[in-house]
């Protein structure tokens, strides 16, 4: 089996002030210097550059929680992926699900923001992930697959190898709701065999990360699950005590 680096990517989604985040960041970067695991934060977009200011030279990554789908043009709002890559970010989250519900991101869009993104050289952190009413009907592994799917055919199998796949239950994010390690792993497993079908390879040596109500208190039985590669972390990643703790679980 393929060693793959545990990665513990924190999402601030649209928290923090330049008073609060410095703090948070310099507790990060040093709680973080040494650890075995990759640790990351995606930072709203006016506080990149505090970011990047914190945290190079340091091991902990940085990025964007969206990017456009647009290289340039008249898309007032939109950050590019050439933008993002031109400051110096690694990392940009696409298809989170509360881009896909609450700004109707579909399938092929969240493709082709994957595509951008990887096309300007930074590392996507693709998110998928199904309903609580589509967990009790039972489509889980379809929902997820045809997520997976639409980047599959956008870009090929091979762009997974410079990619993430982050895969949260929509039912487990802000709620306490923490999918068991064993939900996590059989969906998990299910898109490292959707992946396989393509290229084993690239399959074997993918990050498959777990989000959704991750705390330092359910993250070491989540992470020691065989395809549980990490986290992509929320409310958590808001505390660096928190964060912390998490990234030392993996
Ligand atoms: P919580 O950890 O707050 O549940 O959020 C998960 C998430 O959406 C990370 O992208």
């Amino acid at each position: 089996m393929a060693q793959r680096t545990k990665l513990v990517a924190g999402n601030w989604k649209m928290h923090g002030s330049l008073a609060s985040n410095l703090s948070l960041l310099d507790a990060v970067k040093a709680g973080a210097a040494g650890m075995a695991c990759e640790a990351a934060v995606c930072v709203p977009y006016p506080y990149l550059a505090q970011a990047r200011s914190v945290l190079t030279g340091s091991n902990v990554g940085w990025g964007a929680q969206d990017v456009s789908a647009h290289s340039q043009g008249a898309y007032t709002g939109e950050v590019s992926a050439a933008m993002l890559a031109d400051f110096g970010c690694r990392y940009a989250i696409v298809g989170h699900s509360e881009r896909r519900t609450l700004h109707g991101e579909s399938d092929q869009l969240v493709a082709e923001k994957f595509a951008a993104a990887l096309g300007s050289g930074l590392t996507p952190i693709l998110c998928v992930g199904e309903t609580l009413a589509e967990r009790e009907a039972g489509v889980t592994d379809s929902v997820v697959t045809r997520q997976l799917e639409a980047v599959l055919a956008n870009s090929g199998v091979a762009a997974l190898a410079r990619a993430v796949v982050a895969y949260e239950p929509v039912w487990a994010i802000g709620t306490g709701r923490t999918a068991t390690p064993q939900q996590a792993q059989d969906v998990h497993a299910a898109i490292r065999a959707r992946v396989a079908k393509d290229d084993a390879t690239v399959a074997a040596g993918l990050q498959v990360l777990y989000g959704g109500s991750v705390k330092a208190g359910n993250a070491k039985e989540l992470f020691g699950m065989p395809d549980i590669d990490g986290g992509l972390i929320g409310g958590a990643s808001l505390v660096a005590a928190d964060f912390l703790a998490i990234c030392a679980a993996a």
